[in-house]
């Protein structure tokens, strides 16, 4: 069965594995939302089964807190825990500095929330997140439904005055209606291709009263671990001078994908 994972889902897993490591008994830990996420949160539910890890998880979706529950994980509010240690969560691109762009999975409020509300965030991605310069990844922003087009006219507006290479912005849908948060909002992608000026670009959005967040993390997240379908592993830290890299061979120590379970 182990054999069956594709190399990306490979990665995904060595790099939820790997990232298991920062987490200890008695830490409140920030869950992320996505398929990597997914993996560290059934890497962490095996470990409060079978090692008796004890942690309190905070969600960052309905999603993840169903999956947290299932696997036997100790699921508290954000209100309840106040403030955390750590939280682990995917991404949909990050750069050279740790910036990322996030809700792909339209998750990006909670998201951002929760990894502030940290003593450190986590990344955990395969190679493919990796890129340059933001921007090739539609940039997700949250909306409130109320003047939804109009929200989308001052966006677009914005986008003009901006240092990006596109400026198509469209409405998340489900189906044939607008895709619902889990706050009941909707999501417009912003498809910018190049973003020059991240930070001015997520004051300017934030400034519009009809949107509630974009999808830019900058300066929060600290660590990146970067998961390879061989089974490496790539850590890049904040802290580290320049951002230096460290190898790990996950499968060096342990055949951790005979671990895996249906
Ligand atoms: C959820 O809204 C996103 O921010 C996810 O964290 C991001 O899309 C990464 O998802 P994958 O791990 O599935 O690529």
């Amino acid at each position: 069965m182990t054999s069956e994972l594709s190399p990306i889902d490979k990665a995904k897993f060595v790099a939820a594995k790997q990232a298991t490591d920062y987490v200890k008994s008695g830490m409140k830990v920030g869950l992320g939302t996505g398929s990597t996420a997914a993996w560290l949160v059934q890497c962490l539910g095996e470990m409060v089964r079978e090692e008796g890890l004890k942690i309190k998880g905070v969600p960052t979706s309905s999603r993840t807190a169903k999956l947290a529950q299932d696997v036997g994980i100790d699921v508290i509010t954000l209100d309840e825990a106040r403030w955390l240690d750590v939280t682990i969560d995917g991404t949909d691109e990050y750069d050279a500095d740790l910036n990322l762009i996030k809700g792909g999975g339209g998750a990006h409020l909670q998201e951002k929330i929760v990894a502030t509300a940290s003593d450190r965030m986590i990344v955990i991605a395969d190679a493919s997140k990796k890129v340059d310069t933001l921007g090739a990844f539609p940039l997700p922003v949250e909306i409130i439904p109320f003047g939804a087009r109009t929200t989308q006219a001052l966006v677009e507006e914005t986008l003009v005055g901006m240092d990006v290479l596109g400026r198509e912005v469209t409405l998340r849908k489900a189906g044939d209606t607008p895709f619902v948060t889990d706050e009941g909002n909707h999501i417009l992608d912003l498809n910018l291709k190049r973003i020059g000026n991240p930070r001015q670009l997520s004051l300017m959005l934030n400034q519009i009263p009809g949107v509630v967040e974009n999808g830019l993390f900058l300066d929060i997240c600290d660590t990146v671990i970067v998961g390879h379908g061989d089974g490496r592993v790539t850590v890049r830290d904040i802290e580290d001078d320049g951002g230096a890299e460290i190898h790990f061979n996950v499968l060096d120590d342990t055949n951790i994908f005979a671990d895996l379970q249906d």
